[in-house]
């Protein structure tokens, strides 16, 4: 039998790269063996075949802060650095918080983007009652218990409540962790990056985080933690329940705040960068089989927008692109496996939304990235494709995928991306399909 499309090449199967080929019809993959025959066949012979990788937390601005990003920027960037789907933040202008709002999102969406994508609602005081509804048209909810750029606000009494509809609707719930209570009594007048540790300090969020694990205690609700940036909130996740899951971004994880110039905006973020100590506690958490995500927090703002005062200017950095490339770099240095690797920015971020990509394996989607590991490059904002043309990892050494598959059907090739926006379709997740 000949396949639609073959690809051949070092696959990387279980826990290491074997030389075969990946069959696959219908956009699904449909075999792995040594030899195959297809219609088209892709012939890899001296690049390695990976899962492309899903981010499950960026924030595209679309609608309303276009400036700063669009469905199809945010989307090239991503098909770039390896991605083949993303779950968009419900912090743009109008918040994500209605049936309506979400229609029109997705209207966008669906004329806009290269990747496949998912999207997360908010939930807060006002709109928790419809949580329901919502979740026939979301992949998911976002709570944010502190208030950060353009946020929607829960309060952690409302949460017993909110877990306990959650659990009707069996979506995941991604959480920004900051207390907002305690943030009020920390927060000062900020002039460096160490203000901004400060001001947010690691307290809060392990405040907040308690807060939540307690809520959850009788419902059984995946529950995400995001962008964990200190070691206080590692020991309190250590022993977590299973469906409770946390992410780590490659910003706190590479970055801190005794090696970076203290006065530059460009780092404020929430959490924030945090001293040395945590980033090495963090990236040991990846590293050695704890932390379950790794999760760009693709923030976006625009250096005229990053460049006011320290206390005013916003929080957020980019990162979509950077993300696996970076840490690929750090896989051929053997500072993590690319097992791990690949768990953390494809099984178990598909794992948590449900969806089948993620994985080299039949009945899976084709979604699949090819990197030369003999040709390393190194990160400059020119290269990269958000509309906030400026990276938090100028100078850092990558190795950005040569090619790039979507269901089957090539979306970066030789480097450059071959597809018209409104490629990218909304995933159906299990839940969808039970
Ligand atoms: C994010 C943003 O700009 O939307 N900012 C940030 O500092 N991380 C919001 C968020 O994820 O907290
Ligand atoms: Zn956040
Ligand atoms: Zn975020």
């Amino acid at each position: 039998m000949s396949h639609d499309i073959v690809l051949e090449g070092n696959v990387f199967i279980q826990d290491s790269f074997h030389q075969c080929c990946i069959g696959i019809d219908d956009g699904r993959i449909t075999a792995v063996k040594k030899i195959l025959k297809g219609d088209v066949h892709h012939r890899f012979s001296k690049k390695v075949l990976m899962p492309a990788g899903c981010d499950i937390h960026v924030h595209f601005r679309d609608p309303g802060l276009t400036q700063k990003e669009t469905f199809q920027t945010g989307s090239t960037a991503a098909v770039y650095g390896g991605i083949s789907c993303i779950f968009d933040m419900p912090n743009t202008l109008p918040q994500t918080t209605s049936i309506s709002i979400l229609k029109d999102k997705i209207n966008t969406a669906s004329r806009s983007m290269l990747c496949d994508y998912g999207l997360y609602a908010g939930i807060t005081d006002h709109n928790f009652k419809d949580v329901i509804e919502i979740a026939r048209m979301a992949q998911g909810f976002k709570i944010f218990l502190g208030s950060t750029t353009n946020s929607l606000l829960l309060s952690p009494l409302k949460l017993p409540l909110v877990f306990e509809m959650l659990a009707q609707t069996k979506r995941p719930v991604l959480c920004h962790a900051e207390d907002a209570k305690c943030l009020k009594r920390t927060q000062r007048m900020e002039k460096d990056l160490k203000d901004h540790h400060r001001s947010r300090p690691p307290l809060c969020e392990t405040t907040a985080i308690k807060d939540l694990l307690r809520a959850r205690a009788d419902h059984d609700v995946p529950l995400h933690i995001c962008h964990v940036s200190s070691k206080d909130s590692l020991d309190l996740l250590k022993d977590r329940p299973t469906k409770i899951t946390y992410g780590i971004t490659p910003h706190h994880s590479l970055l801190n705040i005794d090696s970076l110039p203290l006065s530059d905006t460009r780092y404020k973020v929430n959490p924030p960068l945090r001293p040395k100590e945590h980033m090495h506690a963090l990236f040991e958490a990846l590293s050695k089989d704890q932390a379950d995500v790794l999760e760009s927090d693709h923030a976006p703002h625009l250096l005229k927008e990053k460049n006011e005062e320290f206390n005013t200017a916003p929080s957020g950095v980019p990162g979509v692109e950077t993300m696996i490339p970076l840490f690929i770099y750090l896989a051929i240095k053997e500072k993590i496996s690319f097992s791990r690797l690949i768990d953390l920015t494809c099984v178990n971020p598909a794992k948590l939304t449900g969806i089948r990509k993620g994985s080299l394996k039949v009945g899976f989607d084709g979604d699949i990235a090819v990197y030369d590991l003999r040709h390393i490059s190194t990160v400059c904002a020119e290269m990269l494709h958000s509309k906030a043309e400026w990276t938090p990892f100028e100078g850092y050494n990558a190795v950005f995928p040569t090619n790039v598959f979507i269901r089957g059907s090539s979306v970066i090739e030789d480097g450059e991306c071959i597809r018209r926006p409104g490629f990218g379709n909304q995933v159906r997740t299990r839940e969808d399909n039970d």
